[in-house]
């Protein structure tokens, strides 16, 4: 079934231009009916311009405490007529009252593999803890920070000593992918969580298919 979309930005809403695109290709089934940043003049915006997108700001300073900031935010989304809201580089925190607003409907995309590295700067944390692989999550948002039930995660190598815009910028790549990805299996109907799981229904590949694959970095010699 189509989706009905609420996109909520901070920034450049590179991940917005993403869902945009597929889209547009017809690779995603769903209509976006309001962009809502709560930073005036941010580059998100203009891309909805750009492509007649509904997009208001709501500025969050303009608000008296966090539960009335979520609560004109889920009217503003409700009034667009959306019934999923996708947060897209949205740098606030989302109280109780707004996930229970949207229930199963909030989803969420981490620049790391969670549960490591939640938080603001989740490329930075894993390319100064030196991990050897970090990556993207996708996941259903709950009451809890960067925690929800997990749709889709891209494992994204890391080398030493990188900085963690390097690392980030290939895992942005990433999230580009994974982001449509996860919203069309959405629309499809096709995403059952029970607990902690998200079961992907339908015509994937059988498990016996990943069952030796592996991203090994840095990668085995001949011989192991
Ligand atoms: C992305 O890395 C996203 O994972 C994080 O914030 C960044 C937003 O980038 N939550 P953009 O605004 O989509 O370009």
């Amino acid at each position: 079934m189509t989706l009905n979309l609420a996109i909520l930005i901070s920034g450049g809403g590179s991940n917005l231009q993403s869902i945009i695109d597929k889209i547009e290709s017809g690779a995603l089934d769903a209509r976006i009916k309001t962009v809502i940043s709560n930073k005036p003049g941010v580059g998100g915006l203009a891309r909805a311009a750009k492509h007649n997108i509904p997009h208001q700001v709501l500025d969050h300073k303009n608000f008296a405490d966090r539960a009335s900031y979520d609560q004109a935010l889920a009217e503003a989304i409700h009034r667009a007529g959306a019934d999923t809201v996708v947060l897209a580089g949205f740098m606030r925190i989302l109280g109780p009252g707004f996930i229970k607003a949207f229930p199963g409907r909030v989803v969420n995309i981490h620049p790391a593999l969670l549960p490591s590295f939640a938080g603001g700067h989740g490329q930075r944390d894993a390319a100064d803890y030196g991990v050897k692989l970090s990556g993207c999550t996708v996941h259903f948002a709950d009451e809890i920070m960067d925690h929800g039930p997990i749709i889709i995660q891209a494992a994204v190598p890391a080398q030493p000593g990188e900085s963690g815009e390097a690392l980030g910028a290939r895992i942005l790549t990433q999230e580009h992918r994974c982001y449509p990805q996860a919203l069309q299996w959405l629309a499809q109907g096709r995403l059952r969580i029970e607990g902690r799981h998200v079961h992907l229904d339908g015509p994937a590949g059988p498990l016996a298919e990943i069952a030796d694959a592996a991203l090994i970095n840095p990668p085995l010699e001949k011989g192991f």
